[in-house]
């Protein structure tokens, strides 16, 4: 359902995708991997049009886009078939936890507001979240507010949802309740563009895993075959790093 094509994008004369292809089916949760600085947020962020990519296509379902220079509508009509789940929420701190997931139902979905908030409540109780509705981001913690936003991604039904490191700002304690949320959108087939560092999550309810290194995709593989079998060097150092540094 997306297919991307020699993505590039430098920041000044500091090159940071050179050229990556990619390819996501419905139903794929992919879940990319890379050490700092490797460009994963940059992709993310070129998927989403949050930055603009120097070269590159990209295929969505039927439509094709150029990264460098798709219109306005055609980012706006891509971003009304995505979602997109950052590191720090993002939440609105002067709105509810259901004003925050309605919001973009009502303005730019136009949707009344009974309506939003039918499907607002419904999207809460699917993260766990319905009892805390009327709660501002300030009265939740890091876990619950993630998943707030979690929420707000899934409100507006998307097609594919992109996480960026949706953990990586929790305590250890609040990671699991995250990642037991987008374990059941995982098995509820939804499709999931997952950057992480939580090795236990890739392994297990990724379908497939992709390795940054350097701008490029390294490596790529059923998540079986990459934790089991890497073939590039690059990739079996990397998770020898990982090993080392979780059994310290
Ligand atoms: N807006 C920007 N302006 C200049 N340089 C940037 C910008 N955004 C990212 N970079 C640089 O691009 C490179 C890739 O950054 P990116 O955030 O994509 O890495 P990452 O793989 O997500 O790393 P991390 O695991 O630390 O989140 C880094 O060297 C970073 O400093
Ligand atoms: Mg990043």
């Amino acid at each position: 359902m997306l297919q991307v094509r020699n993505l590039k994008k430098s920041f000044g004369t500091l090159e940071v995708l050179k050229g990556v292809d990619l390819d996501v089916n419905k139903g794929d949760v992919v879940a990319i991997l890379g050490s700092s600085g490797s460009g994963k947020t940059t992709m993310l962020r070129c998927l989403n049009f949050l930055e603009r990519a120097d070269a590159g296509t990209m295929l969505f379902d039927e439509k094709q886009l150029e990264l460098h220079s798709a219109s306005r509508a055609d980012i706006n009509a891509l971003r009304r078939r995505t979602g997109f789940v950052f590191q720090n929420y993002n939440l609105f701190a002067n709105k509810t936890a259901l004003q925050n997931v309605t919001e973009g139902l009502i303005i730019a979905r136009k949707m009344s507001r009974a309506q939003a908030e039918k499907i607002g409540r419904a999207a809460l109780v699917e993260v766990g979240m319905e009892d805390r509705a009327d709660s501002y981001p300030s009265q939740l913690s890091g876990g619950q507010q993630q998943r707030v936003a979690i929420a707000r991604a899934i409100a507006a039904d998307p097609e594919i949802i992109y996480f960026d490191e949706p953990t990586s700002a929790l305590d250890p304690e609040l990671t699991g309740e995250v990642l037991a949320v987008m374990r059941k959108l995982a098995q509820e087939g939804r499709t999931m563009l997952v950057v992480t560092h939580e090795m236990d999550f890739a392994r297990h309810a990724a379908n497939r895993v992709i390795f940054m290194d350097g701008g490029v995709i390294v490596e790529q593989n059923d998540a079986e075959t990459f934790f089991t079998n890497p073939a590039q060097p690059r990739t079996q150092e990397f998770l020898q790093n990982y090993k080392q540094r979780s059994l310290l």
